[in-house]
């Protein structure tokens, strides 16, 4: 099958396998709502004939989410809301119900967290890793698994003098190992600062590291950095079963709008020992400037720098709502039936002389994983397919993946089974390298390719978009990488000529 052309998809035959598929995963039924809402408020994407896979980079939108807000905007006199004027108490109570409506989503109260505005997850991470009390004798110890903007705080931590602990992932599930991270743990003395972070679900290769470790690092003195960012757009994540100190997101991955809000979630318990190293305009009680002196204001109120984002703060009680209404049960199982039946399609793809198709990286059942899949390409001779040749043809066949490794190196290095001296080489030059060049020197020395292939899906996804991403990874049995290079010239050609 020519990769360019899967538009034209057999109904009957979709139809045939779609009756396996329910045989298989016959849950899938009681999600039919969200069918309803792909018709409804989702149409654009069969409108624009898109198969949109990539639900851990941002959410879709419902069409009523920015109807409602709009009018909110339209029918309102709101200012900002650092003042006592009536549009800015009309801000303000709009703002305070946001924060009511995120502590509800997540099952706690303003008696266990305060919830800080911050303008993305990775401003929440960066708000914890600037204040938590990082010393000499102090541990920061986080997951190979973790974004960079967990990663990050390492910077943080390392300044101040405290020890970094790695917990490296177990082969080939890419699990944090709980052996080595026990034994990390324990390092910690009584009475050192220790703070150890690590993802809800791994946005690299989909895997749930259990939050009972929550409890394990907490009942031995450490305070915990819970990244939710992957998690919790198709998981309920109960605050009031699991305490972590912190606990980060950003909205747009959860209901896709609006973009540029995301939230930090402190324990009540655990804010008195963050130390924020400035104040600015909105986090003080009082300045003088010839006194030199300053009094920190309360509560969320420290941290939330400057005027928030209060236009679009009331977008996430209308979003959480639209998440509520719809069901988080309803939304996990869809993703898991889907996840399902996308695993068992690409451990069956296979190039007539039998050799493997596609390598999953991560878990390959469902047990421990949530709905996002990475993946590498693999030609009859078992040679690596380039993530960017997979990601243009991909995009010629309206499909949103994404290739690369996705902020997330650790697991992309374990994945690949990349050892850290061969890391450490390239860090020793001060000018520094971009990935595609990373790639590039790794696919010549090791004849691998780490620029991986992720798909992932969620609210909005249905049969049809899985279905046509199989027909697609069908489409290279057979076919080695140079053989695809002069189609897609053909395809961007075509594409360039009619625009
Ligand atoms: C697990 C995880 N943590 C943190 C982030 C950072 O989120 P943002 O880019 O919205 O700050 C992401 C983004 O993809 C993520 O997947």
């Amino acid at each position: 099958m020519a990769i360019a052309t899967l538009a034209g998809i057999r109904a009957e035959e979709m139809e045939e396998v779609y009756a396996q598929f329910i045989a298989a995963y016959p849950e899938y039924l009681d999600t039919a709502v969200l069918d309803h809402l792909r018709r409804t408020e989702y149409r654009r994407l069969d409108d624009l004939d898109h198969v949109y896979l990539d639900y851990t980079g941002g959410g879709l939108y419902a069409d009523s989410q920015l109807t409602e807000h709009l009018q909110l905007l339209r029918n309102n006199v709101f200012g900002n809301p650092h003042s006592h004027n009536p549009s800015s108490l009309a801000m303000t109570e709009l703002v305070d119900q946001a924060r009511q409506a995120v502590l509800d989503h997540f099952h706690t109260t303003a008696d266990d967290y305060v919830v800080i505005f911050t303008s993305n997850a990775s401003g929440a991470l960066k708000l914890v890793g600037e204040s938590y009390p990082f010393a000499p004798r102090g541990h920061y110890a986080l997951c190979a698994d973790d974004h960079n903007s967990v990663n990050g705080i390492r910077e943080f931590a390392r300044a101040r003098g405290a020890t970094v602990h790695y917990v490296p992932l177990t082969s080939p599930n890419l699990q944090m190992d709980k052996v080595e991270l026990e034994k990390i743990l324990d390092r910690k003395a009584p009475g050192e600062s220790g703070l150890f972070a690590f993802p809800a679900q791994s946005n690299y290769s989909g895997a749930k590291h259990p939050l009972s470790y929550v409890h394990d690092a907490q009942a031995r003195g450490w305070d915990v950095l819970l990244d939710c960012a992957a998690f919790a757009p198709s998981n309920d994540l109960d605050l009031g079963i699991w305490k972590p100190d912190f606990a980060t997101f950003s909205f747009y991955k959860i209901f896709g709008y609006p973009t540029g809000i995301g939230a930090l979630l402190v324990r009540r318990k655990t804010l008195p020992k963050l130390q924020r190293p400035w104040f600015a305009g909105g986090t003080v009680k009082i300045v003088s400037v010839q006194a030199f002196g300053h009094y920190l204001a309360d509560g969320e109120a420290a941290f939330e720098e400057g005027t928030i984002n209060y236009l679009n703060i009331p977008a996430v009680a209308i979003g959480l709502r639209h998440i509520n209404e719809v069901g988080l049960d309803t939304i996990q199982k869809r993703v898991r039936c889907l996840t399902g039946w996308l695993l068992d399609q690409l451990a069956g793809l296979r190039h007539s002389n039998g050799r493997m198709l596609v390598k999953v990286h991560g878990p390959t059942d469902l047990d421990l994983r949530g709905g996002t899949i990475t993946m590498s390409f693999f030609d009859p001779d078992g040679l690596p397919i380039s993530g960017q040749l997979i990601e243009q043809l991909a995009a010629a066949a309206h499909i949103s993946l994404r290739t690369g490794c996705f902020c997330n190196p650790g697991s992309g290095e374990a994945a690949f089974g990349l050892p850290k001296e061969l890391m450490q080489q390239f860090f020793v030059d001060a000018k520094g390298m971009h990935f595609a060049e990373l790639v590039e020197v790794i696919n010549k020395a090791r004849g691998v390719d780490v620029s991986a292939v992720r798909i992932s899906v969620g609210l909005a996804s249905n049969f049809a978009d899985v279905y046509r991403f199989i027909l697609f990874a069908r489409g290279f049995a057979d076919r080695t990488g140079s053989s695809f290079e002069t189609e897609s010239f053909a395809v961007e050609r075509t594409a360039r000529d009619a625009s």
